[in-house]
């Protein structure tokens, strides 16, 4: 038997892990981000992970998991002080962690992606046909209906999350840490992955649950844990907590309303931007809809209904056909450089894969788009500087040393440096793509404040989300897809979230 079997052996054994962290301490270079952490964590029992974007809970998950090493302090699992040295030596325990940011390989298929490293063998041959149906069985599990010899690269990303909850699955994790996982998916996947972790559960599983979504915490949690600025804050049973003093806990003070109160639109000014039966094959079907200076536009549906693919293809990075017009003048965007040319940028959903060069440093990543400001006519370093400078204290970016690479970021604060990049070049006319994903309450209010201190400075703001409070909450207006075509165009004043499901799902008389 090699190595691997037995390690998976071991683990599926039914074994619980207890962990208990004590003064867990963790520098990056010259920057301390764990300051003596200590907590422990029970077997078969679900913990929420809290805390502000860049308290140290991803940190903390990656020691556990081998993936970091502490600088000071230990782990111990059942009783063992343990040094992992990666993260196989966790996964050897029964370990898991499922990262926030995806770590899959594009080019391998979805079944290589789950086996790798764990490679199932006939001989010295590859078994790949054990491995499809193990794979298969795993992503029946998580709900995905894809085949398993599908690329990674094709698939969209709610599709890659549940790849890597199915990766855990299969590596039969008796701990297993997930970092945002419902960040990308629909209502009715994160049931499904509800109903998977109640089984876990009953299994013996200990469960981990880091996320910034308190209504999620609060139903699959039974005890929280509260971190603040790499220190261990506050533990309590989730029945003891109401969301509001999780929130508190959190930040460290009282929080007040999460939305500003609405502005009026100038109805009288032309539209910034008019799409007029504009089709993107495959995904959006004759689109038309205008969006006006100081408005903020929001885009609701279901995942796959086609709104991300709709604006990929209004930035040229899909063909399509149709008719579009800024600030009345006929353009036909090439590509997202030439879009930014003419005023209108886009925030992909897809922040590793599309958003930021993670390995290149935060001011590249932030000018990237605005280059022309910043070279007249040699690039300006010093501009440059100045120009992130600002940004990190405007968009409230928590980061060691300006110097950083975008991937030394916690996942909220790359949120953070993405929505600073798309505004960059003073566009006319932006679309969000999931513009608070994994960011903190307190750092999504202001997120809010921000967009509607841009609109009210004449911007006309698109925001596409799955958080229909948001879209309510934050619009004027909310257009409704469904299956590639806008059914409705709604006032958000006395809008409900009733109302909007009814619409992506096709259960009431369209009114686009
Ligand atoms: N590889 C790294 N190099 C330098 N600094 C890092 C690195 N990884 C994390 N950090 C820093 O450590 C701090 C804690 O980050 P961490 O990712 O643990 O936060 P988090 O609580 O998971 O936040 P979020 O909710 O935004 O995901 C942050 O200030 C981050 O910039
Ligand atoms: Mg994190």
């Amino acid at each position: 038997m090699n190595t691997v079997t037995s390690a998976t052996a071991a683990a599926s054994a039914k074994r619980s892990v207890a962990v208990e962290f004590t003064d867990i301490v963790k520098a990056f270079g010259p920057v301390q981000v764990l300051h003596g952490v200590s907590f422990s964590l029970a077997p078969g029992r679900v913990y929420g992970l809290l805390g502000e974007n860049g308290a140290g809970k991803s940190t903390m998950m990656k020691i556990l998991a081998g993936y970091e090493q502490p600088t000071g302090g230990s782990v111990s699992i059942n009783g063992t002080v343990q040094h992992f040295a990666n993260s196989r030596d966790a996964e050897a325990l029964g370990i898991v962690l499922i990262h926030q940011e995806f770590n899959l390989a594009e080019d391998l298929s979805v079944a290589q992606n789950i086996f790798l490293g764990h490679e199932k063998k006939k001989g010295l041959w590859l078994d790949d046909a054990a491995m499809e149906r193990e794979s298969a069985a795993a992503l029946a599990q998580v709900g995905l209906k894809v085949d398993p010899r599908t690329k990674v690269r094709r698939l969209i990303v709610a599709e890659k999350q549940l790849v890597e909850i199915a990766k855990a699955i299969a590596r039969h994790a008796r701990l297993l840490i997930m970092d945002e996982p419902t960040a990308t998916l629909t209502p009715s996947e994160t049931e499904r992955l509800f109903k998977l972790i109640a089984q876990l559960r009953a299994d013996g599983v200990t469960i981990v649950y880091i996320s910034h979504k308190l209504d999620e915490v609060e139903r699959v949690t039974d005890e929280v844990i509260v971190m603040r600025d790499g220190r261990f804050v506050a533990r309590a049973p989730t029945s003891d907590l109401t969301r509001q003093q999780m929130a508190n806990l959190m930040v460290g003070r009282e929080l007040a309303d999460l939305f500003p109160p609405r502005d009026l639109v100038a109805h009288d000014e032309p539209p910034a931007m008019q799409v007029r039966s504009f089709s993107v094959p495959g995904w959006a079907r004759e689109a038309s809809f205008d969006v006006r200076p100081g408005e903020i536009l929001g885009f609701a549906g279901l995942v796959g209904a086609g709104r991300t693919e709709l604006f990929e293809g209004l930035m040229g990075l899909r063909p399509s056909s149709g008719e579009v017009q800024i600030l009345g003048k006929p353009v036909h965007l090439r590509n997202p450089r030439d879009a930014a040319r003419h005023g209108f940028t886009y925030l992909s959903e897809d922040r590793k894969g599309k958003g930021l060069h993670v390995n290149f440093g935060l001011r590249q990543n932030l000018t990237l788009m605005a280059l022309e400001q910043y070279a007249r006519p040699w690039l300006r370093p010093d501009a440059e500087r100045a120009a992130l400078g600002a940004a990190v204290k405007d968009y409230g970016i928590r980061t060691g040393t300006l110097e950083a690479k975008a991937s030394s970021l916690s996942g909220g604060n790359q949120q953070k440096l993405a929505l600073a990049k798309v505004l960059q070049p003073k566009p006319k006319i932006v679309v969000l793509d999931e513009p608070t994903r994994g960011v903190d309450v307190g750092a999504k209010r202001d997120i809010y404040f921000l967009i509607q201190r841009l609109a009210r400075e004449g911007l006309a703001v698109i925001v596409v989300s799955s958080e229909l409070m948001e879209l309510i909450g934050l619009c004027h207006r909310v257009a409704v897809m469904r299956a590639g075509r806008i059914v409705a165009t709604l006032d958000a004043d006395h809008l409900t979230e009733e109302e909007l499901i009814a619409h992506a799902t096709g259960t009431i008389q369209d009114r686009a």
